[in-house]
């Protein structure tokens, strides 16, 4: 039997820019999914959820396709919180080919494991940017969609959840219809996403967490005038800031999910977070997928 984990994420910044093929910065988390796989005499996926078994099946079959093996049997442990904003079904995904990987000898690499991983992504949800699984596959504080690694950010990641439900296909289709029916401003949105995620790269890299916090907040405003926002996420971002954050955002599709900020204070912050109704996940930069 093979055992692979592999993280969940935080959207630094750019997310829904990224699609449209602006940069995005993003954060393996230390919330994971675990995965195990053995060959069998028949498939079977455990739990057989119909959230997630696509993604695992579809798994299955690239790297049936790519080493020709029978049955196999697997099963599906996860922490990181679905339909979150924290890139869950990528964490499955990528832990899955881990695990397979590895149970059937392949070789594939971590980078070749994240190029699988968006394929299967792909497959199962339409549009998506390889943001998720090629910074679940390859861990730190990556920039997308190149895969660079920039040095870890200086100060504490605390998360917020709504607890309300984000759906990344209807919000990645709420910004195309936005950006169909007003493309010059949506457009000038999008690029100023991007110039923000560049901004912000710069910041990173000289460790400077004041002002990438400030960046997340105008990344956040965007966000909210592209039509993803809600006011449970904006309410939580008010709170963490209020709670001593120097910046929080929205992290992933948003319309529900979680935010997400940076902050010296983790424990004000997370009780700002808490009483304003959200759950807050105190949260540190991860390695990406670890054969266990
Ligand atoms: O909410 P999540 O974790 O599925 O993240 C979606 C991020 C988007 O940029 C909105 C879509 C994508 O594929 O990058």
């Amino acid at each position: 039997m093979s055992v692979c984990s592999a993280p969940g994420r935080v959207c630094l910044f750019g997310e829904h820019a990224v699609v449209y093929g602006e940069p995005a910065i993003a954060c393996a988390i230390s919330l994971r999914a675990k995965v195990s796989a053995k060959k069998s005499k028949k498939t079977e996926i455990k739990p057989n959820t119909a959230r997630k078994s696509p993604y695992v099946l579809n798994a299955v079959e690239e790297m049936r396709t790519l080493v020709g093996f029978e049955d196999v049997s697997i099963n599906v442990t996860s922490e990181v919180p679905v339909a979150s904003g924290l890139g869950s079904s990528a964490a499955i995904t990528v832990a899955t080919l881990g695990a397979l990987n590895k149970e059937f000898c392949a070789g594939l690499t971590d980078r070749e494991i994240a190029a699988l991983s968006h394929k299967v992504e792909r497959s199962v949800q339409g549009l998506a940017s390889p943001m998720d699984t090629m910074t679940s596959a390859l861990g730190g504080v990556l920039v997308i969609p190149d895969g660079r690694k920039l040095k870890n950010i200086n100060c504490d990641i605390v998360v917020g959840n709504t607890g309300a439900r984000s759906d990344t296909r209807e919000q990645v289709r709420k910004v195309a219809v936005f950006k169909k029916k007003y493309p010059d401003v949506t457009s000038q949105i999008i690029k100023t996403i991007g110039s923000i995620t560049c901004a912000g790269e710069n910041l990173i890299a000289r460790g400077d967490c004041e002002r990438t916090g400030k960046l997340m907040n105008m990344n956040h405003m965007l966000l909210d005038a592209l039509g993803v926002g809600c006011s449970e996420l904006t309410a939580l971002a008010d709170a963490a800031r209020k709670g001593g954050a120097l910046g929080a955002k929205i992290t992933g599709a948003g319309g529900g999910g979680c935010i997400v900020s940076i902050t010296r204070q983790p424990d004000v912050t997370a009780r700002a977070i808490k009483k304003a109704g959200g759950v807050p996940i105190k949260t540190k930069i991860s390695e990406g997928l670890k054969y266990e």
